[in-house]
Order: C-alpha cells, then sequence, then structure tokens
C-alpha cells in the first residue's frame, strides 16, 4: 500500500472527550444547524455564532489526542509510502499528536476569516464581532470554518490524491455530509481498496469494500501496527 488517504470524522476526537454531531446527545441536537453552521445564520445572529465556536474553541484546547491520533501520527512518521490525512475535524487533535500537513477540509477552530478581504490569521481564544481585521480593518471577522452552502477547502488536491491512492480509509464519520461522503466513490473509481473503520456502519458502508467496527482508540492503533508490518 504505497499512497494511503485517510478521512477522519468527530468519531476520531470522541474519546478525547469532543462531542461528536449526530451520535445521541450530539451536538446538532442541542443546536440548530440553520442557526450555528450556515452563512445565513451568522448574517442574522453572529454572537450566538460566535458563542458556540468560542465553546468549541475553548473545548479543543483544552482536549489532548487520544491513541488514534498518535497512531496516525507514527504511520505518517513511520510508513515508507505516502499518507494523506484529510479531516472533517475542526479540532487541533491530529496536529497535538505530531501529524503533518493535515487537510483540514471543513477549516479549523484555530484560524479566524475576513469576510470582506479573504484574510486569514491565528484565531484569538474568543471571537468577537467587534474584532477588527487585521489587514482591512474591517469589523467582519469570522470562525475560519466551512459552514453548511459553502464550498470545503482543499477539494482539488484531495480529489487529485484519491486518484491516486492505493488504499482509502475512513475512520469515525457517518458518511452524512458531502462531498467527503463521496470519496469512497472516487476513490472505488481510481482503483483504490477501501476501509471503513467507525463505531456504528456510516451511510456510505454498502461502498466499502472492508469495515471493521469499535473505538478509534483501540482499531487505529491496531490497523497501524497491521500497514506498518
Ligand atoms: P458525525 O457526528 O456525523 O458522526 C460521528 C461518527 O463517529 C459516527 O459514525 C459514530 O458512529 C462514530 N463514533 C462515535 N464515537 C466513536 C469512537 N469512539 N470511535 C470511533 N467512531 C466513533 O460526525 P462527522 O461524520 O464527522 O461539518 O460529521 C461530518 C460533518 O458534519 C462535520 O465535519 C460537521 C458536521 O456538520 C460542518 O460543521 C460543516
Amino acid at each position: 500500500m504505497s499512497k494511503i488517504v485517510i478521512l477522519t470524522g468527530a468519531g476520531i476526537s470522541a474519546e478525547s472527550g469532543l462531542g461528536t454531531f449526530r451520535d445521541e446527545g450530539g451536538l446538532w441536537a442541542q443546536h440548530r444547524i440553520e442557526d450555528v453552521a450556515t452563512p445565513e445564520g451568522f448574517a442574522r445572529d453572529p454572537d450566538l455564532v460566535h458563542e458556540f465556536y468560542n465553546a468549541q474553541r475553548a473545548q479543543s484546547r483544552a482536549a489532548n489526542p487520544n491513541a488514534a491520533h498518535f497512531a496516525l501520527a507514527k504511520l505518517q512518521k513511520e510508513h515508507r509510502g505516502d499518507i494523506v490525512l484529510v479531516t472533517q475535524n475542526v479540532d487541533r487533535l491530529h496536529e497535538a499528536a505530531g501529524d503533518q500537513d493535515v487537510c483540514h477540509m471543513h477549516g479549523f477552530l484555530d484560524g479566524a476569516l475576513c469576510s470582506s478581504c479573504d484574510t486569514r490569521w491565528p484565531a484569538p481564544l474568543v471571537m468577537s464581532t467587534t474584532q477588527q481585521c487585521p489587514s482591512c480593518n474591517a469589523q467582519t471577522t469570522r470562525p475560519d470554518i466551512v459552514w453548511f452552502g459553502e464550498m470545503p477547502y482543499h477539494m482539488e488536491t484531495i480529489y487529485h490524491h484519491l486518484s491516486e491512492a492505493d488504499l482509502f480509509v475512513a475512520i469515525g464519520k457517518s458518511g452524512n455530509v458531502y462531498p467527503a461522503a463521496g470519496f469512497v466513490q472516487e476513490a472505488v473509481l481510481s482503483g483504490a481498496d477501501t476501509l471503513e473503520l467507525n463505531f456504528e456502519a456510516s451511510a456510505t458502508i454498502s461502498q466499502f469494500a472492508q469495515a471493521e467496527f469499535g473505538k478509534a482508540s483501540e482499531f487505529v492503533p491496531t490497523w497501524v501496527e497491521t500497514i506498518l508490518k
């Protein structure tokens, strides 16, 4: 397996104490997507949206990577082929475990973005509507998160990697959100083998050649050791 493309979702961070979105009692059971994760919601009530992401950012900064994050960092370091790590997660746990060049397709809680001039800079712990863009001074700063209705980041690069993949692995994601849910299909079309590692079967499970179920902190280290052998 010389080139492996790995896609991680909220399930990989669950055992680090960060809530998933669609599991029972998850974030989308507590908040309406339309209110906190759409450009329209931000236009209606930016204070509410900042409050939501400020809480997520505080939790993300307080959390520690778990055995699954560390195992993927080890794989990236020790595998003789190419490892491409794409995540739907906006936390910093892959980086905290030592992973490099993580492709955050849904943005990053630690990033701020100016919606007037597209400048990006490191987000303070607490963002608010009164903060100014360091480049154009407009008070149009927002979390650098991809909201519903917006185009995820790095798509061209991701599809390029999928076209070259020998193996595509999806870890801890429910398969409900496109375009990420369609990556398995792209990988299959490119002739890659496919594997889902999850707690429960995702919505796209039927498209994977293989699947294993359990907790990420257990199955990811085991799978990584298999690959490294
Ligand atoms: P979901 O909350 O939709 O799914 C979480 C997945 O993690 C489910 O498949 C669970 O079975 C699995 N899971 C839970 N605990 C686990 C554990 N300990 N080990 C392994 N797996 C576990 O999260 P995502 O699929 O990542 O986007 O959600 C995708 C996108 O929807 C997010 O990036 C976010 C959200 O709306 C935006 O906000 C744009």
